[in-house]
């Protein structure tokens, strides 16, 4: 199946079984904003969780916080935010429609990449066994035509981003490689102009006016402007971290891809706080720890890969992004990045206080530096639902679709099944649910045949299914059945915490990562 359509149906897998529904659905919907349904919240709380223990339960230097969404606006000038947080927009006049110029011109590269892949594909199939890729790559004549316009386009692409970005130079290039509007068809386009990311709104409404603030597009700004007050009350020692997960909101203009841009979204972010001049051994250290955090999960190691930055911001010396391979292609899911001392410096210079660290064994003061890791909530569930959806053929001829989830991340850990609705089947299974429920989340069904049931656990990403039949009545024993295998066994009903609740916890995925 094309990898188009493995998309298409996994957004709506999404909503029919209740992880995602498109926000206010009954006015229509609101573009790029999404809600958790009865499943999404279970597996994106159980994400969360994962990430909140892997940091704080398992590091005594790294603590949490929960800073507020509004800040003071400021700290968004400090940051950089009210000036820099800009896309840089393009419109075209007979479609009316607005562009983001890079994402045109990235658009327009891939499709080089893509005329490249073709030909790659086109000779492995034609020479078999014998295909020698990289001497096709270095000598096929259209192969190198398309590199070489991919190639030329990236560099005067970078330099025009580099260059502020160079707003007349992008759409120079535009108009140059003859891209057109995909509704309009045609190149009728606008000058590019900056847009601010931030939503704004009014605070307050005195005799003196409002205060304008802004809606957060990072959490890490609440964690810089607390960093002196967890260090003093905690006694934290450098290096130390803080962690926190929250709402982040960003007026993308182009969100497209279902969860994976939206305008209101969640992300977890760590500061890492360290002594200058380690930053870098600080860095190296922790893109394993985070690439380990997604191996853990076992969709295989494939599905990941680093993108090292090759041109950095003016504030970073070292930043990488973990891309893990989506339905349509390898797409950053988290960023590390060495951020220096650039935003408690500009912290201490726009609030006028000193925010210094002084440390007790060298009586030395200093900025620490930072180490960054930004992870998005919603980026990671989607990442965890393509990766787990699955269409099976069975060897009876029928399909199931399966979510192969990590059983830990899993919304429901058992189902429990009666075999049939009377005899006393129902009350001994509800009997088992009450027993169960104080271990992990159950639920219980008795409602068509058992297959159909089977079913419905297996497209929510239910490891186990226990059958309580007549034999149950007797001897105090169930079926239990493996999602992905599908294999049954008999097991005592005293015994099932103990299978079963080890597999399906957190703590099953922390125990791969020390
Ligand atoms: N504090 C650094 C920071 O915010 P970022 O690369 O802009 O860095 C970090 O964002 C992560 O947040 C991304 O890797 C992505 O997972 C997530 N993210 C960013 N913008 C997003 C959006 N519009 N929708 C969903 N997730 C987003």
């Amino acid at each position: 199946m094309a990898q188009e359509d493995v998309f298409k149906k996994l957004v709506s897998h999404c909503k029919e079984y209740g992880f995602v529904f498109p926000s206010s659905e009954i006015y229509d919907g609101l573009g790029a904003v999404y809600d958790y349904g009865q499943m999404g919240v279970e597996l994106k709380n159980n994400i969360k969780q994962y990430w909140w223990q892997s940091m704080v339960l398992l590091h005594d230097n790294i603590v949490g916080i929960d800073s507020a969404i509004f800040m003071h606006p400021t700290i968004w000038k400090a940051s950089g935010h009210v000036d820099a947080f800009n896309d840089p927009l393009i419109d075209n006049r007979d479609s009316k429609k607005r562009y983001r110029a890079d994402v045109l011109i990235e658009d327009q590269i891939a499709k080089y990449e893509e005329k490249v892949a073709k030909e790659v594909a086109k000779g492995a199939k034609r020479f078999g066994e014998a295909f020698n890729e990289a001497q096709f790559r270095a000598t096929n004549p259209r192969v190198l035509e398309h590199q070489a316009k991919r190639d030329a386009l990236h560099e005067r692409y970078a330099k025009a981003m580099n260059a502020g970005p160079d707003l007349d130079e992008l759409r120079q290039i535009i108009l140059d490689e003859e891209i057109v509007c995909p509704i309009s068809g045609t190149k009728n386009w606008t000058e590019v102009r900056q847009f601010n990311l931030m939503f704004s709104t009014e605070m307050g409404s005195t005799s003196e006016g409002s205060m304008r603030v802004y809606l957060r597009p990072e959490t890490a700004q609440g964690i810089f402007v607390n960093y002196l007050n967890v260090q003093k009350t905690g006694r934290m020692k450098v290096p130390f971290g803080i962690a926190q997960i929250g709402k982040a909101f960003r007026n993308e203009i182009v969100a497209r891809q279902f969860i994976f841009r939206m305008r209101e979204f969640e992300q977890m972010e760590m500061q890492f706080f360290v002594k200058p001049g380690t930053e870098l051994e600080w860095f190296k250290r922790w893109k394993q720890t985070r690439l380990q955090w997604h191996k853990a999960l076992g969709f295989g190691d494939d599905h990941y890969r680093f993108h090292d930055h090759e041109k950095l911001a003016h504030y970073a010396n070292a930043a990488t992004d973990i891309e893990f391979l989506m339905p349509f292609g390898f797409k950053e899911v988290e960023g590390i990045h060495s951020r220096t001392n650039f935003d408690l410096s500009q912290h201490e210079k726009y609030s006028g206080k000193s925010i210094k660290y002084f440390d007790p064994d060298t009586n030395e003061r200093y900025t620490p530096f930072v180490i960054e890791t930004s992870i998005g909530v919603d980026r990671m569930f989607l990442s965890v639902m393509s990766a787990s959806y699955c269409e099976e053929q069975l060897p009876d001829g029928e399909t199931r679709v399966v979510l192969r989830l990590p059983a830990a991340l899993a919304p429901v850990k058992l189902a429990v099944l009666p075999l049939v609705k009377k005899d006393g089947l129902p009350e001994k299974a509800r009997a088992i649910v009450d027993d169960l429920k104080f271990h992990f989340p159950c639920q219980y069904d008795e409602k068509d045949s058992i297959g159909k049931r089977y079913r419905r656990q297996d497209a929510i990403g239910t490891p186990y299914c226990l059958t309580v039949d007549h034999q149950s009545l007797e001897d105090n024993t169930v079926t239990l059945r493996d999602r992905d295998s599908m294999t049954q066994e008999r097991v005592a009903i005293t015994q099932l915490p103990g299978i079963i609740a080890d597999r399906v916890s957190i703590t099953s995925l922390l125990k791969r990562l020390v």
